[in-house]
């Protein structure tokens, strides 16, 4: 079953009710609505890309945090890929939940590694496997998103800086800011001109 941005939209309003504190609520809405604008952006160019999927991308992809909000990496993914499953949406509705969280195929590339690249993790050959596909268009754009958006839009190298500063450098802070800089250039590319272009107020939240 298809997942359309205004049923997504609708989940996620109705968590805001049973949800203690709802800021990944306002930051799924955030990395929904750039993502939107973004893939609008790419269509204009003349790329294939589905505008509205990739807006319920944005909004579903921390379903999982309904479950606990205060989730680490692996367990927000897969609570919500099974929840997204279980209520009938497509794999790629509920991949999501798992592909937004790992950059590059490569589930050593995430933005901090805390206790998650636990081995011994029940999820982790899954996850590694889940990953190695070529992510679609649409998928890229939520990577890149998640890395814009708290509670609101940032550039990626503010957000980068967000992300120290709350939790801190790993092992592979390195490598995922490298990373992350590389998918930014691939939509500047994409796009032929910076895509904060289509953000004006970035600015304001410098
Ligand atoms: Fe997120």
């Amino acid at each position: 079953m298809k997942l359309t941005s205004k049923e997504a939209k609708e989940i996620l309003e109705v968590e805001r009710v049973n949800t203690k504190d709802d800021s990944w609520i306002t930051h799924s809405l955030c990395v929904g609505n750039t993502a939107g604008k973004i893939a609008q952006a790419l269509k204009e160019k003349g790329l294939t890309v589905d505008v509205d999927k990739t807006i319920a991308f944005g909004y579903i992809h921390d379903i999982g945090k309904k479950f606990i909000e205060e989730s680490g990496v692996f367990s927000h993914a897969i609570n919500g890929y099974n929840y997204l499953k279980e209520l009938g949406y497509d794999e790629e509705y509920a991949g999501i939940c798992i592909k937004h969280s790992f950059l590059n195929n490569d589930i050593d590339c995430l933005s901090n590694d805390r206790d998650e690249t636990d081995r011994s993790n029940p999820h982790y050959q899954f996850f590694k496997e889940y990953i190695k596909k070529e992510y679609t268009l649409e998928e890229k754009i939520i990577n890149l998103c998640d890395l814009m958006c708290t509670t609101q839009i940032l550039t990626v190298e503010k957000r980068m800086i967000d992300l120290l500063v709350r939790h801190g450098v790993f092992a592979k802070t390195h490598y995922h800011i490298v990373v992350t800089m590389k998918l930014k250039t691939y939509f500047d590319n994409l796009l032929s001109y910076n895509l904060y272009d289509l953000f004006p107020e970035i600015k304001d939240n410098l």
